[in-house]
C-alpha cells in the first residue's frame, strides 16, 4: 500500500512537471505574447502539425548556468520546445523558441536540444522546421552560448542538400538567430513581427549614426523584396504555418527520395488552345509569364518562391501528372524578363535545391538578355550571372525548357540550353534563338551601309526585318538539334508530361570530386 503510494506520488509529480513546462516564463510573459498577436510555442507546434502527432522531447531539460542571478532561475524545457511529428502525414522534426522564457535567447542547453532533433532528423531521413523567436545568443552564458550557435550551424551545413530544412520568423531574430536560418533551405516571415537583423537599430546608430525602425531594418517586406534574405512572407502566424506544410508537399523527405505523387484532376492528354493566345504579335510588348506557367502545372496550384525579390525572374513549385517539378521562368511583364543580378542568384540557388532533391526543372524562356550597365557590371552580373550557368550544367534532374519567345546570346544559354545538358529543349513557332535582338544585330554587321544610305532608318528597317525573317525563328536552331521540338503552344502540356514521363529514370553522373567550386 505504501509503495503504491509513492508510485502514485511520482506519477502525479510528472503531471505537474509537465504542467509546469506548459507554462514556459509564466502567465504574465504567455499574455504579452498573445497581445503582441504572437502565439507561444507550443501552439505553433499544435498548429503546424496534424492533430495530435507531437512527441515532445527533452520537456524537462534546464540550465546550468549560476552568473548574473541564473541560479535561482530555471524553467522545465528552457527556451525552446523540440520534438517530432507529423505534417500531411509525413515524419518531420520541429523547434520552437519559447520567447516568454530568457525571449528565446540561445542557451547552452537549448542549443544542445535543437541540435538533437537535427541529428535525428538526419539520422531518419526527415525534414527540419525551426520556428524562431529569439534575442539571439544568451548574454548571460557568454562563449557557452555562442558555441552552441557553432554547433547548430555546423548541423545545418551538413544537413544541406540532405534534408529539407526550413525556418520561419516569427518574432525577433537578433544577432547568432539570424544566421541559422540564412543556412536553411526556405525562410518564411510573418509581417510586423518577425524581423531579422546581425545588429539592431540602436547599435547601428551607435556606429553610423544612421537611424531606422526593427521593421525597416529587418522585417518581413526588407528581406523579401531588397535582401532576398526570406522566401515567403505572410501577414500572420496562421497562413505562414499552413503554407510551411503545403511547401513541404512539393518536397522529398530527404536525397534519397523524390517527392510524394499526389492524385491530379486534369486528363494528361488534354490540349489548351488558350496558350496560343499569351504571347503578343509585337515582340516588345510585354506579358505574364504567370499565365502560362499557370495553365501547365496540374490545377493551376503554382507555389511561388520570392515573389516580391529580382521579379524579373520566377521561381517555384507545382505539379505536372502528379509529380511536383521546380519551375524556373523570365518574367517578361517586369524588366522585360532581363536577367541581372539578383535574378542569377534568386534562381541559381532554386535550380540547386531541386537538383539536391531530385525535383525535375522546367524552365520557361522569354530572355533579352543580360542587364547592361556600370551598377550591374561593377556589382559583379559576371560573378553572379556565372551562378546560374553553374547551376544549371551542374543540375542531373530531368531538365525541360520552353522557348516561348526571345532566347538571345549569353542568356539563352544559361536557361537550361541544350549546350548545358537540356534533356528536352522545346520552342513554340513564336520562338527567336539569336546571338542578340535584331535591332542590335543590324545595328553592328551593317554598321557601314546604314551610314552610306540616303534614307539611312529606311534601310535600317528594311535589314531588321530581313534579319528577324531569317534568323528569329526556332527553325534554325532545331535544324541543328539545339531545340528537340517546335511545338503549338497548345500542346504544351501534354508535351512536358510526356517529357517528364520519359525522363523519370533518367541517371546522369558527375565526374568524383570533394566538391566543385561555384563562384561565390
Ligand atoms: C538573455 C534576453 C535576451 C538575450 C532578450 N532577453 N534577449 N535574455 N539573452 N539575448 C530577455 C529580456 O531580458 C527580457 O527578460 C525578455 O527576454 C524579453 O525581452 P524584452 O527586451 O523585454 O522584449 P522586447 O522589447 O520584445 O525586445 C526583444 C529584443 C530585445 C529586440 C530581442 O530583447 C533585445 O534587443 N535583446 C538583445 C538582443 C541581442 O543583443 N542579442 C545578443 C546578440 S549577440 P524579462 O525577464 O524582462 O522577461 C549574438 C551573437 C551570436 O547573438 C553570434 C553568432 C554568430
Amino acid at each position: 500500500m505504501v509503495v503504491r503510494k509513492q508510485i502514485d506520488r511520482r506519477q502525479d509529480e510528472l503531471l505537474k512537471m509537465r504542467e509546469r513546462a506548459k507554462q514556459g516564463g509564466g502567465a504574465e510573459r504567455i499574455e504579452a505574447q498573445h497581445k503582441r498577436k504572437k502565439k507561444i510555442a507550443r501552439e505553433r507546434i499544435a498548429a503546424f502539425l496534424d492533430k495530435g502527432s507531437f512527441q515532445e522531447l527533452d520537456q524537462f531539460v534546464q540550465h546550468r548556468s549560476t552568473d548574473f542571478g541564473l541560479a535561482d532561475e530555471h524553467y522545465l524545457g528552457d527556451a525552446v520546445v523540440t520534438g517530432h511529428g507529423k505534417a500531411n502525414g509525413r515524419l518531420v522534426f520541429v523547434y520552437a523558441q519559447d520567447f516568454t522564457v530568457f525571449g528565446g535567447s540561445l542557451s547552452e542547453v537549448s542549443a544542445q536540444k535543437i541540435c538533437k532533433v537535427m541529428d535525428l532528423g538526419m539520422q531518419t531521413g526527415a525534414p527540419v522546421v525551426g520556428l524562431i523567436d529569439s534575442g539571439g545568443a544568451r548574454i548571460q552564458e557568454g562563449i557557452d552560448s555562442l558555441a552552441g550557435y557553432g554547433d547548430i550551424f555546423l548541423r545545418n551545413t551538413r544537413a544541406s542538400g540532405v534534408i529539407p530544412q526550413i525556418s520561419a520568423i516569427l518574432g525577433p531574430a537578433a544577432g547568432g538567430a539570424t544566421y541559422s536560418p540564412a543556412l536553411t533551405d526556405f525562410v518564411f516571415m510573418v509581417g510586423g513581427v518577425g524581423q531579422m537583423y546581425i545588429t539592431g537599430p540602436d547599435v547601428i546608430k551607435a556606429v553610423t549614426g544612421e537611424e531606422v525602425t526593427h521593421e525597416d531594418l529587418g522585417g518581413a517586406f526588407a528581406h523579401a523584396s531588397r535582401s532576398g534574405v526570406s522566401h515567403f512572407s505572410h501577414s500572420n502566424e496562421e497562413d505562414c504555418i499552413k503554407e510551411i506544410r503545403r511547401l513541404l508537399s512539393f518536397l522529398p523527405q530527404n536525397n534519397t527520395e523524390e517527392a510524394p505523387r499526389q492524385p491530379f484532376l486534369d486528363d494528361p492528354e488534354t490540349t489548351d488552345p488558350e496558350l496560343g493566345r499569351v504571347v503578343p504579335d509585337n515582340p516588345n510588348q510585354p506579358y505574364n509569364m504567370q499565365e502560362i506557367i499557370k495553365r501547365v502545372v496540374d490545377e493551376g496550384d503554382f507555389l511561388e518562391v520570392q515573389k516580391d525579390f529580382a521579379r524579373n525572374i520566377i521561381v517555384g513549385f507545382g505539379r505536372i501528372a502528379g509529380g511536383a517539378v521546380g519551375i524556373v521562368g523570365n518574367q517578361p511583364d517586369h524588366m522585360a524578363g532581363v536577367l541581372d543580378i539578383n535574378a542569377s542568384v534568386k534562381a541559381a540557388r532554386f535550380v540547386r535545391f531541386c537538383d539536391a532533391f531530385n525535383i525535375p526543372l522546367l524552365t520557361f524562356v522569354d530572355v533579352p538578355g543580360f542587364m547592361p550597365g556600370t551598377a550591374q557590371e561593377h556589382g559583379g552580373i559576371i560573378r553572379h550571372g556565372a551562378k546560374l550557368i553553374y547551376a544549371y550544367a551542374e543540375a542531373t534532374v530531368p531538365k525541360i525548357s520552353l522557348l516561348t519567345r526571345k532566347a538571345y546570346g549569353g542568356a539563352y544559354l544559361v536557361m537550361g540550353s541544350k549546350s548545358l545538358r537540356g534533356d528536352i529543349n522545346l520552342a513554340w513557332p513564336s520562338a527567336e534563338l539569336a546571338v542578340m535582338g535584331a535591332e542590335g544585330a543590324v545595328n553592328v554587321i551593317h554598321r557601314n551601309e546604314i551610314r552610306a544610305a540616303d534614307d539611312p532608318e529606311k534601310l535600317r528597317a528594311k535589314l531588321i526585318e530581313e534579319y528577324r525573317e531569317r534568323l528569329m525563328n526556332p527553325y534554325v536552331a532545331a535544324g541543328r538539334g539545339l531545340v528537340d521540338d517546335v511545338i503549338l503552344p497548345a500542346e504544351t502540356r501534354p508535351k512536358v508530361i510526356r517529357a517528364l514521363d520519359m525522363l523519370r529514370n533518367k541517371r546522369e553522373v558527375l565526374p568524383p570530386k570533394k566538391h566543385g567550386s561555384i563562384p561565390l
